[in-house]
């Protein structure tokens, strides 16, 4: 019997491409999800790409009778990964109370679910963002944390010392934070990719929207940074590679005997700038992208990029594909939805 595991957000961006990871690594996964950020057409576009009918429960995380219902039902689970969560940063800055209340009630309830029904294995997403202005590059996961600039980072932060402190209290939970830096791209069937409601707020799909004219000009935040261009520097990892950096990290959260926190970063280690990225895209697509420089974006770090030497040699992964690629399968996800 393939090993059961509840994904939680699994409808969504990174939760569909995991659950394509999942299925192709012999796993067999649950989708929860209450579709706040995702189409339920998600499911039909799964079973294109991998002739399967993945089971799903339309619910909320943060409803506990439901959750003991969905873990009753699914007796033999292995272990949950949890994606599920409000992601905007702009909402967050808006909204805080509705960031805080989904994102750290969703992490509360799965966990304490989790224990009661002896499910110790736990995958978290976090993100870069709870090294706010970095102290060091490139950051590994004992680089000190620093104060997110937004609340939507906030709960993220608290998500992964609640995951500490439950650890410390001899709880029976084995987390692993993953610390995703920038996840771009799709999966090449161009069938699931990122899709953000309204205009979206990070680079690659504004990048790939403006190409197929959905919007007039990108704008680059800011030109006069102390990097090599002028632009900002991040690390953008193609979201394939980090699907299967989830079925990873679960392989290694089911061999593993002893309880604690485990961190990993999951990037690619290689800086690339946002002037860097443009060109880039200019060069996959075969067009001239409309854009200009505008102010800085408040908040945003000049430059972080990751260590990712404990994931390669914990987890035995690293990220094969190249920035080009992402970009590449983020432009054929993009034409397909726009036509
Ligand atoms: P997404 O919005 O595409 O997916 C999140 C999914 O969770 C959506 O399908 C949404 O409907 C669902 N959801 C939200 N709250 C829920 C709740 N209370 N109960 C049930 N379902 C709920 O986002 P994503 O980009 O796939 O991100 C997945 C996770 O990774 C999130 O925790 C996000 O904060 C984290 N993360 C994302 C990025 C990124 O750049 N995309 C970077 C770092 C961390
Ligand atoms: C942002 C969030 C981060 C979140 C991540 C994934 C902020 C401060 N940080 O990271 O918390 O985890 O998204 O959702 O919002 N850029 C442009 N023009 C654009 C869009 C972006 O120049 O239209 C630049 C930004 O200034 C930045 C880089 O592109 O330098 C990457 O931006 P983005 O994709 O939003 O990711 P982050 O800012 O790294």
């Amino acid at each position: 019997m393939p090993n059961k595991i509840l994904v939680t957000g699994g409808a969504g961006y990174i939760g569909s491409h995991t659950i394509v990871a999942l299925l192709e690594n012999g796993l067999e996964p649950i989708i929860v999800d209450n579709f706040s950020n995702a189409n339920p057409d998600m499911l039909e576009r799964l079973k294109g790409i991998t002739g399967r009918d993945v089971k799903f429960y339309r619910a909320d995380c943060t409803d506990r009778r439901a959750m003991r219902m969905i873990f009753e039902s699914e007796k033999d689970l292995k272990g949950v990964i949890h994606f599920a969560a409000l992601k905007s940063v702009a909402e967050s800055i808006l909204q805080p109370g509705r960031y805080y209340q989904n994102n750290l009630n969703a992490l509360w309830t799965v966990a304490e679910v989790m224990q009661e029904f002896d499910i110790p294995n736990l995958v978290f997403s976090s993100s870069a963002t709870v090294y706010g202005q970095p102290v060091e590059l490139p950051v590994n996961e004992n680089t000190p944390l620093s104060p997110p600039t937004n609340p939507y980072g906030n709960t993220k932060l608290q998500g992964e010392q609640y995951l500490r402190d439950l650890v410390t209290s001899g709880a029976a939970i084995r987390p692993a934070l993953l610390r995703y830096f920038n996840p771009v791209g799709a999966h090449p069937s161009g069938l699931i990719g990122e899709a953000p409601l309204g205009a979206p707020s990070n680079l690659v799909p504004y990048i790939t929207q403006t190409a197929v004219g959905m919007r007039q000009q990108l704008t680059i935040f800011g030109n006069n940074y102390n990097t090599p261009d002028g632009t900002c520097i991040r690390d953008f990892i193609h979201v394939m590679d980090l699907a299967e950096a989830h079925v990873a990290c679960l392989q290694h959260l089911l061999r593993a005997s002893d309880p604690g926190v485990e961190t990993f970063n999951l990037g690619t280690g290689r800086g690339v700038s946002v002037w860097n990225a443009v060109t880039t895209f200019e060069e996959i697509s075969g067009k001239a992208l409309p854009y200009q420089f505008g102010p800085r974006r408040n908040g945003d770090v000049p430059a972080i990029w990751a260590n990712v030497d404990r994931a390669q040699e914990v987890l035995n992964w690293k990220a094969e594909r190249s920035f080009a690629l992402a970009l590449e399968d983020a432009y054929r996800w993009q034409l397909k939805a726009a036509s």
